[in-house]
């Protein structure tokens, strides 16, 4: 399976008669990661509906596979939807089902398989989140980091090839997080499908996508190449990766032009961009992201067109200039340092009880560690 592109051209939304974003267009490559950001409030939810076909854009088209979803008739609307995996805000999981029902509920409504292939289906994909001992609970029953990976399970149950990830990291703490990123980027990894992921989570913007865009002031800012945003001199990208109040940003989402000009110039000589970290690479016994190969390609086409800066870092997380391999992007193996250093974010409560067993184990609420939720359960 391959992930498709998805064609976003000159869309535009309204709720009534206020506007949400206009005019925003980007193509989602086949098969890479690309993150979403933007001050809370400026419509990064309405654009994952949009894309889905939940919310009708006035203007602009969504293709996909050839279908203009803003165009098309129900019944194709409904088959390209089969496409998606989504993974909402909330998770959004059902309160009455258990866990199995919560993740095999799509499988039930969208397919005619029997019950036992649905269970085989089922529970392969818990296990692939790191799920497994956890059947029977019901979404009450368990903590937001364990909801966030069955929303997940569920998400992935079609085998989708194109997944919504709106804010999968929130609520999580850093370790859990980084946990997760692994995840994603794993199940990339072995899917190869399209991911679109909308975050807060600045660490995540930075080691997980291949591409980042930045919705701000109801337009996209940018999207592109995750080297383009992270070494941008814009006011706004170094206000949002330093998560400082200084900058257009404000409480009300933006501030007007003179208020800001007039804190920047009080604040005097601002701190520049944070260092640029490297990409997280796939786990070890992981296939190799093909979209890896795909990108780089991509990105050498379009290269000279790109700032200097951005075509720096590129250089540089290649091995042609200071730091990274030859090869793509680089593993900082910080998660993999979490596990080695700490045995297991699950474990953290009664660690010192257990100071020599650092042997990774799924408990409680731990995602699956990295390169090992394929493992069988007699290696655990
Ligand atoms: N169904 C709706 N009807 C009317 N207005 C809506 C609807 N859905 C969202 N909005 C409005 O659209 C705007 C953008 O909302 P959205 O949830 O997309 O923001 P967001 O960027 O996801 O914010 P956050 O980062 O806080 O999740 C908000 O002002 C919201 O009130
Ligand atoms: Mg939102």
């Amino acid at each position: 399976m391959t992930g498709v592109e998805v064609k976003v051209e000159g869309l535009t939304k309204s709720f009534g008669r206020a506007n949400i974003w206009s005019d925003v267009s980007l193509t989602l490559p086949p098969g890479e990661v690309s993150v979403l950001l933007g001050p809370s409030g400026t419509g990064k939810s309405v654009f994952l509906k949009t894309l889905i076909g939940l919310l009708k854009p006035e203007q602009g088209s969504i293709v996909i596979d050839g279908v203009d979803l803003v165009r098309c008739s129900e019944a194709e609307l409904y088959e390209v939807r089969k496409l998606f995996g989504v993974l909402f805000q909330d998770g959004a999981l059902f309160g009455s089902m258990n866990l199995v029902d919560n993740i095999a509920f799509p499988l039930r409504e969208h397919t005619r398989k029997s019950e036992t292939q649905i269970r085989d289906i089922v529970a392969e994909k818990m296990e692939m989140v790191g799920l497994q001992g956890a059947e029977g609970k019901l979404p009450g029953e368990i903590s937001g980091g364990m909801r966030k990976r069955a929303g997940l399970a569920r998400a992935l149950v079609l085998d989708p090839q194109i997944v919504l990830f709106d804010e999968p990291d929130s609520g999580l703490d850093p370790v859990r997080t980084a946990y997760l990123n692994q995840l994603i980027i794993d199940l990339n990894a072995q899917t190869d499908a399209t991911f679109l992921i909308v975050t807060h989570d600045i660490n995540s913007a930075q080691t997980v996508p291949d591409n980042i865009g930045l919705l701000y002031r109801k337009h996209l800012a940018m999207f592109g190449p995750r080297e383009v945003l992270l070494s941008s001199d814009e006011p706004v990208v170094a206000q949002f990766l330093n998560g400082r109040r200084e900058g257009p940003i404000g409480m009300s989402e933006e501030k007007d032009a003179a208020q800001a000009a007039r804190e920047m110039e009080e604040a005097g000589e601002l701190e520049g961009l944070p260092p640029m970290k490297p990409q997280l690479a796939a786990s070890p016994g992981m296939p190799d992201r093909a979209a890896v190969h795909r990108r780089r390609e991509r990105v050498d086409a379009m290269l000279h067109e790109l700032p200097p800066a951005a075509q720096r870092a590129i250089r540089e997380s290649r091995g042609e200039g200071e730091q990274g391999s030859a090869w793509g992007p680089v593993s900082d193996g910080s998660t993999r340092e979490v596990a080695r250093e700490s045995g297991y974010p699950g474990d953290t409560a009664d660690t010192d009880d257990r100071p020599t067993d650092i042997h990774p184990r799924i408990t409680d609420d731990t995602p699956a560690p990295p390169g090992r939720h394929q493992l069988s359960d007699d290696d655990r």
